[in-house]
């Protein structure tokens, strides 16, 4: 994956030291189609212009991880915030704090990141923010690019090349959601949807976590077969690699299998499928034969 950094790393370098360009994560697997449309953005974003970007798909595909990549990739600095844990919209801008007796105003980290060059801001989960909460910052996603804080008493202003993402967890298996507020939606014009990565690529995943290519292959099967059924059980690449991790800690399949996905569901007919498709993998002859590694 190649890295448009030039213009922005003298910004960069001058950025806010407590919002570091996160690691990378080799081994996440993006579809090239998704790394040309990030690419663009990034692209976008080296020239100033403002870039949101809304990421799709159902739980545990990557969403969170790729903004984390996508700023690691492009050598961007990284904030996250989680939409879900914000009750009152004053906290976008900062809190009173205590000290020493005295109360004073504390500035808060989501406004030195929008205010830092080229930052990746991460808006995670945002349909789980309740819409009063996420009205109090529209300003800043549309192409005002600011707005008015009166705890602040400054009009804020969204520093050059700062990339919003927001993600959004699709699927029925999903309470305690809001719809995504059309204002929001429309200040997310760019969406990249994803979905979990394709068999041979998530068993490279499983494999590059240390386990064998035959149970990788056992484990991404079992999961296809649970995604495509009539009534698909979502079986996540998060998942995947716990079972692979209780794999590499000495569980059987069956036990690994058990802990990461079965004993999770709660609706009855859904867990007899996954034992069915969890039998077949233990009994396929043909995945021990030929892809023994
Ligand atoms: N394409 C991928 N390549 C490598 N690892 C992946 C990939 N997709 C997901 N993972 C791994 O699966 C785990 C879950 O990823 P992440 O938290 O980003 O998913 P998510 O879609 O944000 O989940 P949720 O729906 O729960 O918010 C992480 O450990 C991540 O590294
Ligand atoms: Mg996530």
């Amino acid at each position: 994956m190649t890295s448009d950094k030039g213009s922005f790393q003298q910004g960069l370098q001058q950025g806010n030291p407590g919002l570091p360009v996160p690691p990378d994560e080799e081994g996440f697997w993006v579809s090239s189609r998704n790394l040309e449309r990030l690419g663009r953005a990034a692209s976008r974003a080296d020239r100033g212009e403002q870039v949101n970007v809304l990421v799709r798909g159902p739980k545990g595909c990557g969403k969170t991880t790729l903004a984390r990549v996508f700023a690691a990739r492009w050598a961007r600095p990284f904030y996250e915030v989680h939409c879900g844990a914000f009750v009152d919209a004053e906290q976008w801008f900062g809190k009173d704090r205590l000290n020493g007796g005295e109360t004073w105003y504390r500035k808060a980290r989501f406004i030195h990141a929008v205010e830092t060059p080229g930052c990746v801001v991460l808006l995670d989960e945002i349909n789980r923010a309740h819409p009063e909460v996420l009205n109090a910052i529209l300003g800043l996603l549309d192409w005002r690019r600011s707005m008015w804080s009166d705890d602040l008493t400054y009009e804020v202003g969204v520093a050059p090349g700062v990339v919003f993402f927001a993600t959004i967890n699709e699927g029925e298996e999903f309470y305690g959601v809001n719809p995504l507020d059309a204002a929001i939606r429309d200040r997310f014009p760019r969406t990249v949807r994803l979905d979990y990565p394709p068999r041979r690529e998530e068993a490279n995943i499983l494999r590059a976590h240390g386990l064998s290519l035959r149970l990788s292959e056992k484990l991404t099967d079992f999961a296809h077969t649970l995604r495509t059924a009539g009534r698909p059980v979502h079986v996540s690449t998060r998942q995947l690699l716990v079972a692979a991790e209780e794999i590499c800690e000495g569980a059987s399949l069956r036990e690994a299998v058990e802990t990461s996905v079965i004993f999770g569901i709660d609706d009855v007919s859904l867990e007899k499928v996954a034992l069915q498709a969890l039998q077949w993998i233990e009994e396929d002859p043909s995945l021990a034969q030929v892809n023994e590694s």
